[in-house]
């Protein structure tokens, strides 16, 4: 911390003090330091202190100027925002016009704007430009006598605009007053207002807590916000500020070239975009416009463009003006990144989940730089938020390589035959029955086993190493055999030996790789129920649900039953009083497991009523897939572990960290990650981690290996 206990301010004494001399040394010294952390943080972009230290630095400044008011100034940081709201806005009239630009939307164009200029100027060697970013927000001009900045107007028709200083003192990154000295008496600084995206989305995020109306655009929000007749409201929407050049300068001292007043003017305070070059020549600018181009999505805020400046102050005296605009300037647009264009469908696409994502089909529209005609539309919810209507005029995005998005409906343009979206009842793949839980998002296929746009990733889990553990088949192998057609479910796994002549065949196979692969397969026909449960890929059925279910009904074909009976009673429906249902399916067996809640229970139910799902697992248990049938921890309350928690560290000799969880889960206890006095029993291996002591500490019991494997029934 830089100043604190410098001064010791006289809280709690009511009176205001005349200030003498030391404090009125702290104040200015305090208004300083603010000053220049602000241009350290928002000029320099490296801040030297905290934003905490920042904050105390100002509050002490805050505390003196309430306690010596008179001490107080217009250009004192504290007093950013202070005026009282207006009724309407004043007029400025520009001493020098704000004009605006031409543009150009191709290379061609940008060409032939540099040939015009080298043509004027009688010049055959490359020019030499001042390229920077178009910031998408809108221009402002702002007035500094001696140092002071006040006034600041918008654009208006060029000539006039309004009085919109109160506001633009709320904006942290425009002096209020210029830094270092030598600044001519009479400033004007133009640039522009913006707002960051993450600001834009911050706000808008507010106004959608609030119920507000929310913006469609960081530069509608920049410009919304600078037109409070509230200079409070303005305050509290964070908006920034880069300059890129000079209105009235008198008397004009200033540099020569484009490039160097930038420079003059971040040393006076003003935040100038990092991303300005001086280029050399079109081919200079059009290499910077492609380099913008690919960063523009990455950029924390909006660009619609480049601009090119000719940057020497002589050369542009010479080339002069047309109508509204420099000859010596040009904007460089990019591609818009949002258009309208009509939504003509709505189509369900089923992902590697099982989860159905609407897609937009549209009337082809040229956004971003490519011609657009589907959207994400994500889920059902963002469909009912933004109210989206079969036959509604959309706005479409499209930012750098991300997805096409729609982001609102144009509400006035909704036709009388517009249509609400359904979500289809059954999976446009498979058939299948989708369900969306009650709260959820997404809309899930029920056929996970054989719908074809599952299938590489429920063969994927299904193999994967907490499911069937085949060893040697992971997704590449999975993908590839699908590909091939040698797999469409899991039976085919176990039905592969008799392709053993094609897998032989493969690239970089041969007699060894085909034989380890049919072996691990052999291997897993021996399994257990949790892990066949957990192989199944039920939503939401991970391993400590799979094993809940294999506890609590000991088999699968209890299991079954209780998720038939569960999908009969959903199915049945409501009867008639409110909430039946509910009350009826939470007293069935399925729901008695801790844990499982009307979410699991129907995607359960839902799973085991798909006939495709059944007919896979009677293809496994004809090819020969088997397992114990588990005590059912019900029955075996005495079991070893029934209701106990453990906690697993260090190695065991003769079995994996899986293996003894999935045992222990087996006789009905759960395994922890930490120690707690909660926990039943501390299982120490070789090399036990700092569980062991955590154990000793708090007095929890200790198994080694041995008693482990007695209470396990060995
Ligand atoms: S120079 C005489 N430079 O674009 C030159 N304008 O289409 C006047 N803008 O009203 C403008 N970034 O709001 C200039 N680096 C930049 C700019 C920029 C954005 C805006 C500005 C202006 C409009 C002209």
């Amino acid at each position: 911390m830089i100043f604190s206990g410098a001064y010791n301010s006289t809280r709690g004494n009511d009176m205001t003090h005349a200030a003498d001399a030391r404090v009125t040394q702290r104040v200015e010294q305090l208004r300083q330091a603010v000053n220049r952390h602000n241009y350290l943080y928002y000029v320099q972009d490296a801040p030297e202190i905290s934003d905490a230290e920042f904050d105390r630095l100002f509050r002490e400044l805050q505390q003196l100027e309430a306690e010596h008011p008179e001490l107080v100034t217009a250009d004192s940081p504290t007093q950013r925002v202070g005026a009282a709201p207006v009724s309407e806005f004043g007029e400025i009239r520009h001493e020098i016009p704000m004009l605006s630009l031409d543009n150009a939307f191709s290379e061609d164009e940008a060409r032939d704007f540099d040939r015009r200029v080298r043509e004027r100027l009688g010049q055959q060697q490359p020019v030499h430009y001042v390229a920077e970013p178009k910031m998408d927000g809108l221009a402002i001009s702002l007035r500094y006598e001696n140092g002071l900045l006040v006034n600041a107007a918008t654009r208006g028709d060029g000539t006039t605009g309004e009085d919109v200083t109160h506001n633009v003192r709320t904006v942290p990154s425009i002096p209020l007053r210029l830094m270092e000295s030598g600044y001519p008496a009479v400033l004007e600084v133009r640039g522009e207002v913006y707002m960051s995206k993450a600001d834009f989305d911050k706000l808008n995020a507010a106004q959608a807590k609030q119920g507000d109306k929310l913006f469609a655009n960081p530069r509608n929000a920049a410009a919304g916000s600078l037109r409070q007749l509230d200079p409070r409201i303005t305050a509290s929407r964070r908006l920034s500020f880069y300059a890129y050049g000079v209105g009235v300068v008198r008397p004009d001292t200033l540099p020569q070239r484009h490039s160097e007043i930038l420079a003059q003017l971040r040393k006076w305070g003003f935040p100038v975009s990092k991303y300005v070059r001086t280029v050399s020549g079109v081919e200079g600018c059009l290499a910077y416009h492609r380099e913008m181009a690919e960063r523009r999505a990455k950029l924390p805020f909006d660009i619609d463009g480049v601009v090119y400046k000719v940057d020497s102050l002589a050369q542009q005296q010479e080339l002069g003006f047309v109508a509204r605009a420099p000859r010596w300037a040009l904007a460089h647009k990019f591609p818009a990144e949002e258009q309208t264009t009509k939504l003509r469908a709505v189509e369900f696409q089923v992902g590697r989940t099982g989860a159905l994502t609407p897609v937009a089909r549209l009337e082809p529209v040229f956004v971003g730089g490519v011609t657009v005609s589907n959207a994400t539309l994500h889920n059902m919810d963002e469909i009912e938020r933004k109210d989206i209507h079969i036959g509604d005029t959309v706005v479409i995005r499209r930012a750098g390589d991300v997805i096409p998005e729609v982001v609102r409906v144009v509400a006035e343009h909704r036709p009388r035959h517009a249509a609400r979206v359904k979500l289809p009842s059954h999976c446009p793949v498979c058939g299948s029955e989708v369900i969306r839980p009650e709260g959820e998002a997404v809309a899930r296929c029920t056929g996970g086993l054989f719908c074809a746009a599952q299938r590489k990733e429920s063969l994927r889990h299904f193999a994967s190493r907490r499911a069937m553990d085949i060893e040697g088949m992971g997704e590449k192998l999975v993908e590839e055999l699908v590909d091939e057609n040698l797999l469409t479910s899991p039976v085919d796994i176990y039905h592969l030996a008799k392709h053993a002549g094609v897998l032989k065949a493969r690239e970089g196979w041969g007699e060894k790789s085909v034989a380890n692969l049919l072996a691990a397969i052999e291997r897993s026909k021996r399994t257990t129920l949790t892990r066949f449960l957990i192989a199944l890929g039920i939503p939401n059925v991970g391993e400590t649900t799979a094993a809940d279910l294999a506890n609590h009904f000991g088999s699968l074909e209890a299991l079954e039953t209780a998720a038939a009976d569960y999908e009969k009673q959903r199915l049945a429906g409501h009867g008639p009083g409110p909430g039946e249902l509910d009350k009826r399916l939470a007293g069935l067996e399925l729901r008695q497991i801790a844990g499982i809640g009307p979410t699991v229970a129907e995607q359960i139910g839902a799973f085991f009523h798909q006939q495709g799902n059944r007919a896979v697992i009677q293809g496994l248990r004809t090819a020969g897939v088997h397992w114990p049938d588990v005590k059912p921890a019900s029955a075996d309350r005495s079991g070893a572990f029934a209701g106990k928690t453990l906690v697993l560290t260090g190695t065991l000799s003769g079995m994996t960290r899986d293996e003894a969880k999935q045992r222990i889960q087996e006789l009905g206890g759960k395994v922890s990650g930490s120690v707690s006095k909660k926990t039943d029993y501390v299982v120490v291996g070789a090399e036990p981690g700092s569980k062991f002591a955590d154990a000793q500490r708090l007095g929890v019991a200790i198994l080694d290996e041995a008693a482990f494997r007695r209470l396990l029934g060995e």
